[in-house]
């Protein structure tokens, strides 16, 4: 079995930090040493003075090749898992579709065939519920003891993914029966495409009427009513892309009554406005996804919520599509612009610069980019640290080195960058998956195939 070292670094996890050198054994963590004490033998050796050594990142939102709105979202596995290998994440979780009148399992199958052989870091997927019957309840059961644990469901989107009060009520109750974690994307949707209507016959038909329409408050309306259901239902609910300070404060209450509710927010929501939706010439148009994004002041609470807890997990709803050709199918109608954004190569680096900024801590760096998505969906102890038996995920990462975000130099998939010329300090300079070079010294060596399914626990968040 190979062995390689990883000396001089400074181990960071979500638990502590410590200078140590790491031996890694099979693809797995096998010991860490106080540098200068160990007497390990390896055939290869990764000299980590001065950086960091960081679990590889976890991203538990993504959505490669997602059909959406008459197109595909524009990275395919194989080259979106390229582009978060390049940003320091080894793990995605994305998002396999129920279509309606079909089978969960006829959905999983068709994102099992998207993405087997083809990635470079490991995966595993969660469940879009777009059609919840006696039927597909049933079969939640089955994906559950299979290991794929978590099942999203929309308030939002009347006609595609939209479920009714009852059909997550039922989907809820089938969670708290079969251990399985219900994510809900809540904003209220029918009341949305009213506004929506409303606006278009106005000829308010620009991207920033994208943000307008989707108000803050029916983001915390449906918050709250996902959280009451889930009460009733006696199951969990982990809400995905929160994005309004009013939804931040409606799990932060219901976290203050002790109800196992969860939350993620994306950088996308830290780092961007409703400035960027309002810019000219359609530019607005690569700012337009769901939940939207809001006026600066709601940027405050979401770091509130990372810091105290009430949100515990950063994810990018990676979901790409290119501004020439896609996202200009909704010139003249904001309501046609596919709904989605770039970010699977930027988390980790824009999460590191909110620690340079003073916004979070290292280690709650590491936690909400690392850790909480791994223990939230039944991977923590295989991924999201460094420790024995850990899968040797592992990212040495340049605290000190300085880069411009751009499409120029990005390897995601897209003709634009959400992020164009922002500064940052702070890159992944190795990358390695279950022991193998990824990213080596800024130069990709990894191949698609090499990332492996990940059949999942159930959420370790509850006990
Ligand atoms: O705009 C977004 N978020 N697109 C992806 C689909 C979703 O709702 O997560
Ligand atoms: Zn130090
Ligand atoms: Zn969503
Ligand atoms: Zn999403």
């Amino acid at each position: 079995m190979t062995r390689t070292q990883v000396t001089g670094g400074l181990v960071i996890t979500a638990a502590e930090e410590i200078h140590a050198d790491v031996l890694i054994e099979g693809g797995r963590i096998a010991a860490l040493a106080v540098p200068g004490t160990q007497t390990w033998t390896a055939e290869r050796t990764i000299d980590a003075t001065g950086k960091y050594v960081i679990p590889g990142g976890v991203d538990a939102h993504t959505h490669m090749e997602l059909p959406f709105g008459g197109t595909f979202a524009s990275d395919t596995f194989e080259t979106g898992t390229r582009a978060a290998a390049w940003g320091g994440t080894t793990t995605i979780i994305d998002f396999a579709v129920q279509t309606v009148g079909r089978s969960l399992r006829e959905g999983l199958d068709a994102w099992h065939a998207k993405a087997d052989g083809q990635c470079a870091i490991d995966y595993g997927f969660h469940m879009i519920m777009s059609d919840v019957n006696e039927r597909s309840l049933k079969e939640m059961d089955w994906l559950v003891a299979e290991g794929l644990t978590s099942f999203k469901l929309f308030t939002a989107y009347p006609g595609v993914f939209f479920s009714d009060d009852g059909q997550i009520l039922r989907a809820m109750q089938r969670a708290a029966s079969n251990g399985g974690m219900i994510m809900m994307h809540a904003e209220n949707g029918l009341a949305i495409d009213v506004l929506v209507e409303q606006a278009l016959q106005r000829g308010e038909t620009d991207p920033r009427y994208h943000g307008e329409v989707r108000k803050a408050l029916l983001e915390a309306e449906a918050t709250h009513r996902v959280i009451k259901l889930a009460q009733v239902a006696g199951a969990p609910v982990y809400v995905v892309h929160v994005s309004a300070q009013e939804a931040v404060a409606e799990l932060a209450r219901a976290r203050d009554e002790g109800l196992p509710v969860f939350g993620e927010t994306c950088p996308q929501y830290l780092f961007l406005s409703t400035d960027n939706l309002a810019e000219p010439d359609f530019e607005g148009a690569k700012y337009v996804c769901s939940t939207p994004l809001r006026p600066e002041e709601h940027q405050a609470a979401l770091w509130r919520g990372l810091r105290t807890n009430d949100l515990q997990v950063v994810s990018t709803d990676h979901c790409p599509f290119c501004f020439v050709g896609q996202k200009e199918l909704g010139r003249g109608d904001f309501s046609k612009i596919p709904n989605g954004l770039p970010g699977v190569e930027n988390r980790m680096d824009l999460l590191h610069q909110a620690v340079l900024d003073g916004h979070i801590s290292r280690r709650r760096w590491i936690d909400i980019a690392c850790a909480a998505p791994a223990r939230m969906f039944g991977l923590y102890g295989k991924k999201g640290t460094i420790a024995p038996g850990a899968d040797a995920d592992m990212v040495i990462y340049d605290p000190a080195a300085e880069q411009v975000m751009s499409a120029e130099t990005h390897h995601m998939n897209v003709d634009y960058s959400a992020y164009e010329g922002k500064r940052v300090t702070g890159r992944v300079e190795t990358v390695l998956s279950r022991g193998e070079l990824v990213i080596d010294q800024h130069e990709f060596v990894g191949r698609a195939g090499h990332g492996a399914y990940l059949a999942r626990g159930t959420s370790q968040y509850l006990g």
